[in-house]
């Protein structure tokens, strides 16, 4: 949700930390807002909207080398200048941003406030820093701690104390926390896109830790005050790859970069030449276990919940092992009957999300075997997990995900094929069959993507309707999902995905020449199905956009508009069928003139329950 940055420099920090923040923005962007120390004291300022209307230059932010600042995606009280970050205690001594949510705020607060405390903003957060004042007495540190201990809910934190311009204290206790390592020059962020232009030297704090930042070092501890060694880690992103890079959206960037994406998540896994499948960080579940398991539990939010099913559809197909998915937030809070012959998959893009983190712990403590299949290395899921497989998709910025949900579904394929091959459902020879037809999807995504033009015509016809449907059916029936989800996320239309003989339960009765229907009605064991499903819909005046394999001339007499895509395996089909819907909705959305990568009300990590 929120994303902050703190850096102790030998260098002026304010347009650094701002550059930072512009990184984190997709982490949050209703408003925005930094300080910093000087001889001056603290200088704080903060403002409704994007970080662009900071203005780090200002005379009063200079000759800072002390600082922190903060993006906002609202949790308690509205997206306000006052509700801004960062807050100040009421003595002035004490300045914090937080990523999270204090759940005990309102009882800490009336506490406070019979101490006499005054409160400036509606947020949970500015307790935190009041409570510090209140608990001090001769020592920051000691404060900290104490005020720690009475916070409950979840809080990546930065602290600076007026008294004390050399040290930054950053805390993390369920929201990501990393520490950057730079020249001497130390950083704290909510991640490292806000670090690379920096350092590639990164700490990654665990819950539960506290990291002392000096000019000449860090000090990590527990809540405890034991000192705690985390080992560095190299981060291997390039700065370009968290740049727009010539294109005018990161979204459009990110679709257009799925080709490469795919080959990066395939690399040194997929080995035509052998036919096989190696997938290294999962070699934990031995053959035995597999072969004892009971059921594979997917569990995930949003698109990736969508990537999830169809990975139920694939692995029971390749490997014939029972599947189920659920949604994370709903795993979390259920009774799960679950145990050492289950092994639960966690599904998430940035490791972090809140609710997916949950079900894991929830998972591992029932004694289930979990596996993480995350994007960001050195995530608190991909590191909690244990085992698992990277996506290595790349950073992804855009706030719609989509090289991450193709990748996803890579991954979910590669161990249908691995699993099918070690559980004897697929002979050596039909793994070899599969292999070589999955190494080359990368090249039809990138087929698909060379559409781009005649999508967005489609799309112009399109721009002004209120209500989509999208259908499909088997496995491309959560594609049809996917589709809707990123209509209704960045063009603000709404859009339902159902599987298409769902249609007749309740959905027909919506349709009429206003309504345009989206269906996936590409070549597999159901297509005769679905073109019944069309003549439905065109029964009743419904305006079909058909995505359809290249070559099926007969769907245009069905359809008011055909996308071709090119012909694949069924069971490879979502990866290329996706393609189109992330099109329509892109050209959708930027023919109404919607802030694509920054959707209003969403942010990208979703670190808050
Ligand atoms: C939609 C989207 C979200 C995320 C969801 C889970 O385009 O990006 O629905 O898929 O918030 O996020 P991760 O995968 O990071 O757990």
């Amino acid at each position: 949700m929120c994303g902050i940055i703190g850096m102790i420099s030998n260098r002026d920090v304010a347009e650094h930390l701002i550059e930072g923040l512009k990184k984190l923005e997709y982490r949050g962007y209703d408003s925005a807002g930094f300080g910093v120390l000087n001889d001056r004291g603290f200088v704080v300022s903060k403002e409704v909207g994007r970080v662009a209307v900071l203005e780090p230059r200002s005379s009063e932010a200079q000759d800072a080398k002390i600082g922190i600042a903060h993006t906002r995606w609202a949790t308690h009280g509205q997206p306000t200048q006052i509700n801004a970050h960062p807050h100040v205690s009421q003595n002035g001594r004490f300045m914090i941003v937080h990523n999270g949510i204090i759940e005990n705020y309102s009882v800490l607060r009336e506490y406070l406030s019979k101490h006499d405390f005054k409160f400036k903003s509606d947020t949970d957060s500015e307790v935190i820093a009041q409570l510090i004042a209140h608990e001090y007495k001769n020592n920051t540190m000691q404060a900290v701690r104490e005020a720690l201990s009475r916070l409950k809910g979840t809080f990546g934190l930065l602290i600076l104390d007026r008294e004390d311009p050399g040290s930054l204290v950053a805390v993390r206790q369920g929201s990501p926390l990393v520490i950057g390592i730079g020249d001497e020059e130390y950083f704290a962020a909510s991640d490292i896109s806000a670090l690379v232009q920096h350092t590639r030297q990164v700490v990654y704090l665990n819950d539960g830790e506290i990291a002392e930042l000096t000019l000449s070092g860090y000090r990590v501890s527990n809540f405890a005050d034991v000192t705690v060694v985390n080992e560095p880690t190299e981060i291997d992103w390039e700065i370009e790859e968290i740049e727009k890079g010539g294109y005018e959206h990161f979204m459009l960037k990110e679709i257009f970069e799925q080709p490469q994406s795919l080959k990066q998540t395939m690399a040194g896994r997929i080995i035509p030449d052998e036919g096989s499948v190696k997938l290294g960080g999962i070699t934990a579940i031995e053959e035995d276990t597999l072969r004892r398991l009971n059921r594979v539990i997917i569990s995930s939010c949003g698109t990736s919940w969508h990537a999830g099913l169809i990975g139920e559809y694939v692995i029971e197909e390749l490997a014939r092992l029972n599947v189920e998915v659920e949604y994370a937030s709903e795993f979390r809070y259920r009774n799960p009957v679950m145990g050492a012959d289950d092994l639960v998959i966690l599904i998430s893009q940035s490791g972090e999300t809140a609710d997916t983190l949950a079900a894991l712990r929830e998972a591992t403590s029932r004694g289930a075997h979990v596996m993480g299949v995350c994007n960001v290395v050195g995530s608190t899921i991909a590191r909690e997990a244990g085992m698992g497989v990277y996506t290595h998709a790349g950073p992804e910025i855009g706030v719609a995900s989509t090289k991450a949900f193709i990748t996803q579904v890579a991954v979910l394929v590669m161990l249908g094929m691995d699993w099918g091959r070690l559980k004897g459902h697929l002979s050596n020879d039909q793994t070899c069959d599969l292999v070589e037809q999955f190494n080359a999807v990368p090249d039809l995504v990138r087929n698909v993507c060379d559409q781009s033009d005649t999508i967005q015509a489609i799309a112009g016809e399109y721009a002004d309707c209120r209500n989509f449907l999208y259908l499909g059916r088997g496995v491309n029936f959560p594609v049809a999902l996917e589709g809707a989800l990123k209509l209704k996320e960045i063009s603000y239309i709404h859009a339902e995905g159902y599987p298409a003989a769902e249609m007749k339960h309740g959905p027909i009765a919506l349709i009429d020449e206003n309504m345009p229907v989206v269906v996936i009605a590409t070549q597999d064991p159901v297509y005769e199905k679905v073109i019944s499903n069309i003549q439905e819909i065109r029964a009743r005046q419904g305006r079909v956009i058909a995505v359809a394999t290249e070559g099926d001339k007969e769907i245009r007499q069905h359809s008011d508009h055909v996308i071709y895509v090119p012909e694949v395996n069924p069971i490879f089909s979502p990866i290329v069928n996706v393609v189109p819907l992330q099109l329509l909705a892109y050209h959708i959305a930027v023919l109404r003139g919607c802030d694509i990568d920054k959707p209003r009300n969403l942010a990208k990590s979703v670190t808050v329950e």
